[in-house]
């Protein structure tokens, strides 16, 4: 039975890589990159990239442009993401300066160095020509640790205390976005009211743009928080870990805080504003069920001894 389900989950992978790759038409190995591209490539990367990702793309403060682990992120993405990524997120320190060219320029250099073969046609710049190119070459990433080595860690709060702590903050920052755009610029005074406000103090360590994107990761990361066994609803009553829906709900979850990265990475606020019905929805198709119990918004009963109840 055990080869069987093994069989199994190995055969949804494939078809799933080849779903990916049936979208792109062309991987790296169809030399699809120029020396000379490569070569204008490298000096851009040595001016502004050197420092963070290292002098031979190995990684040093920031990830390796090249290598395995590089490959099992990027190389079943079309093209078009890494330049987007470029484009819009870096350099980490001088963010969304570099135009198209020279971010499929870096690319065309990150190929070389990955040993993809040069060509007689440059690499395209625009964004429809990105997209019908994979780099390939990707592999799953073995895992480093089996599950029944990793320590344990027990349900710590209750569920209500994990929403206010994570989830109330985090997506009020991308709720935010419809109205406030993050890469603004705004005059900072001293800051003397909410001390204790996130937004306040956060503001001032990071970014506009980066504080979306943690918000999105915290989103994200803490949804398997909901199937921690062992935690309990303010009421006392067992978190339904076990539930399919509320399985459902948290793999939705998981997903919009996906999607509210992605779209923080574009940087551009109507890609992050369309994203929060998604991100709403996943939160109210939960509480609908084990929160919001029918009418007791209206009625102004107080529910909450049936929360974590379906
Ligand atoms: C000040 C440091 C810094 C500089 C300079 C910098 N980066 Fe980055 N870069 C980072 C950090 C930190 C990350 C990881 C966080 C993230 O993904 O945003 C990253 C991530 C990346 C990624 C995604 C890697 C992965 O495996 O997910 C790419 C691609 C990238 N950088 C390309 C570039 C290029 C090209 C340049 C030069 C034009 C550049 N970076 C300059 C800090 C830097
Ligand atoms: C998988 C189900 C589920 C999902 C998904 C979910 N919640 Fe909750 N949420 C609950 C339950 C159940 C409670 C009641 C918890 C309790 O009483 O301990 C709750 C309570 C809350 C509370 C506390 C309300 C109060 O009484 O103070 C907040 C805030 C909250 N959720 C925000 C969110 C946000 C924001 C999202 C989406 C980003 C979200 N939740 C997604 C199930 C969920």
């Amino acid at each position: 039975m055990r080869t069987c389900s093994r069989l199994v989950v190995f055969f949804i992978l494939e078809s799933l890589a080849t779903v990916v790759y049936a979208q792109q038409n062309r991987t790296a190995s169809d030399s699809v990159y120029t020396d000379a591209q490569a070569a204008r490539g490298r000096s851009l990367y040595q001016q502004k990239c050197t420092k963070c990702h290292g002098d031979a793309l190995q990684g040093r403060t920031a990830p390796a442009l090249t290598g395995e682990a590089f490959l099992a992120v990027w190389g079943s993405q079309p093209l078009s993401e890494l330049a987007a990524k470029i484009r819009n997120t870096m350099p980490a320190d001088d963010q969304g300066k570099l135009k198209p060219a020279d971010a499929a320029d870096v690319i065309a250099y990150i190929l070389q160095t990955g040993k993809f073969p040069a060509g007689r046609n440059e690499l395209a710049a625009d964004d429809a020509a990105l997209k019908a190119i994979a780099i390939g070459g990707a592999k799953p990433q073995a895992t480093a640790q089996t599950r029944s080595q990793m320590p344990e860690f027990p349900a710590f709060g209750n569920l209500a205390q994990v929403m206010r702590g994570i989830l109330f903050p985090s997506s009020n920052i991308i709720f935010n976005v419809q109205l406030h755009d993050p890469g603004e610029k705004t005059a900072t005074g001293p800051v003397n009211t909410g001390a204790f406000s996130w937004t306040a103090w956060g503001g001032e360590i990071y970014a506009g743009w980066q504080l979306v994107d943690y918000a999105a990761v915290a989103i994200a990361e803490s949804a398997p928080l909901m199937l921690t066994p062992g935690r309990r609803c303010e009421n006392g009553k067992p978190v339904p870990v076990d539930r399919p829906d509320w399985i459902k709900f948290t793999q939705e979850l998981a997903e919009a805080g996906r999607a509210a990265y992605r779209a923080s990475q574009t940087r551009n606020q109507e890609v992050v504003s369309d994203v929060t019905n998604q991100l709403s929805e996943s939160c109210l198709h939960c509480h609908q069920v084990y929160r919001d119990k029918r009418g007791s918004r209206s009625s102004g009963l107080d529910t909450s001894a049936l929360h974590c109840t379906p």
